[in-house]
């Protein structure tokens, strides 16, 4: 395996979007940004922005109508900016009831906010901690709400949608899962909520980890015929992820981005467009770069029993969370 990180291959030259309503979470700046950009590039119908600061959506919105090969499309796309914050479950409600009041279709979830930090922080609003609320739970919530909507999408033009989530391969350095796993016996929502069990530096991987496992599940109740449920990893990639840590971590990981050859955020947004339109062999895997090779651990005695232990705690906080929406989604069988 190389130190350096491989060439990303370019899309095809013809891939379109044409018709396609997407929406995409954290796209007003970094990887989603420039996914959604690409996407505007390759004639996508509607782009939905969901952002947290709309001001910085509209602005998004404006420089991606602004690009000169989105200018020389005979129709310019249809961008809607919506607000979505991922620590507050009520706004994913709130969200979510807003895409089925406003859109009949949707082809394309992109599940791609999402942050890094060293310090613990609780969410406003059900006090939960904040990396594993908004890179894993808030997806998990989201994801089975427009379920429903991408697989009907997906039926009905016999073209399967595409639910994809911005996962990394950091999840195979997750000690509390992987590499030295805690007692089975846990709740996995309680621990990763506990102060006292935070570890700062194992965190971002863990919640990949698990964002790995619950779409291996989903994938396995929800048929590639009618949407196609993957991951995908842009490997290291220059954007703000590591803005809210401290400078000297700044620096060191800026370092190390040098030398591994980070990508720029072009390259990394391409992969998620890969994510988005890539193939059943996709289906309940994490895509690296564009080759959907999956986690070993995974594959693994014990990946698979965290996988269920995992699935069943998800439905039970996503049906206190908002009722009967797994079954909406055909999640409970
Ligand atoms: N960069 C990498 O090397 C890399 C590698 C593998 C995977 N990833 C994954 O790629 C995804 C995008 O990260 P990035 O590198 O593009 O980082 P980024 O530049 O920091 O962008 C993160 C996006 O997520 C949004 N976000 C954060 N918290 C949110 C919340 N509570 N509600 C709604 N939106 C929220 C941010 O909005 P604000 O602007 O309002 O903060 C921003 O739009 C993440 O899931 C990350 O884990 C990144």
């Amino acid at each position: 395996m190389s130190f350096f990180l491989p060439h990303v291959p370019e899309l095809p030259s013809n891939l379109s979007f044409d018709g396609q309503v997407a929406a995409i979470t954290g796209s007003n700046g970094g990887l989603g940004y420039e996914a959604a950009l690409q996407l505007a590039q390759r004639n996508i119908a509607t782009l939905i922005l969901a952002v947290r600061r709309v001001d910085a959506g509209q602005k998004a919105k404006a420089e991606i109508l602004a690009d000169p090969i989105v200018r020389k499309r005979s129709t310019p796309p249809k961008i809607v900016v919506y607000a979505l914050d991922m620590e507050r479950p009520s706004s994913i409600a709130s969200f979510a009831d807003k895409i089925y009041a406003d859109f009949s279709e949707l082809h394309i979830l992109l599940l791609n906010a999402g942050l890094g930090t060293l310090n613990y922080v609780q969410t406003p609003e059900i006090h939960s901690e904040q990396m594993f609320q908004v890179n894993f739970a808030s997806n998990v919530l989201l994801g089975t709400r427009l379920l429903p909507l991408l697989r009907a999408t997906g039926q009905r033009s016999g073209t399967p949608s595409h639910l994809s989530l911005v996962g990394s391969r950091m999840a195979r350095e997750s000690n509390t899962f992987a590499r030295k796993p805690v007692a089975p016996t846990i709740n996995i929502f309680d621990y990763m909520n506990d102060k006292a069990r935070f570890n700062g530096f194992g965190r971002y991987s863990d919640t990949k980890m698990l964002a790995a496992l619950w779409i291996a599940e989903v994938a396995a109740h929800v048929p590639s015929s009618e949407v196609i449920v993957n991951g995908c990893c842009p490997g290291m990639t220059r954007t703000g992820l590591q803005s809210r840590q401290p400078f000297a971590v700044r620096v060191l990981v800026g370092a190390f981005g040098v030398i591994h050859r980070a990508r720029s955020a072009p390259v990394g947004g391409s992969v998620l467009v890969n994510g988005v339109s890539t193939g059943k062999e996709s289906h309940g895997v994490l895509v690296w770069d564009m080759e959907p090779k999956g986690l070993e651990f995974l594959q693994t005695a014990e990946g698979k029993r965290w996988q269920k232990k995992l699935w069943k705690e998800t439905l039970a906080v996503t049906e206190q969370w908002s009722a009967g929406a797994t079954a909406e989604a055909g999640l409970d069988s």
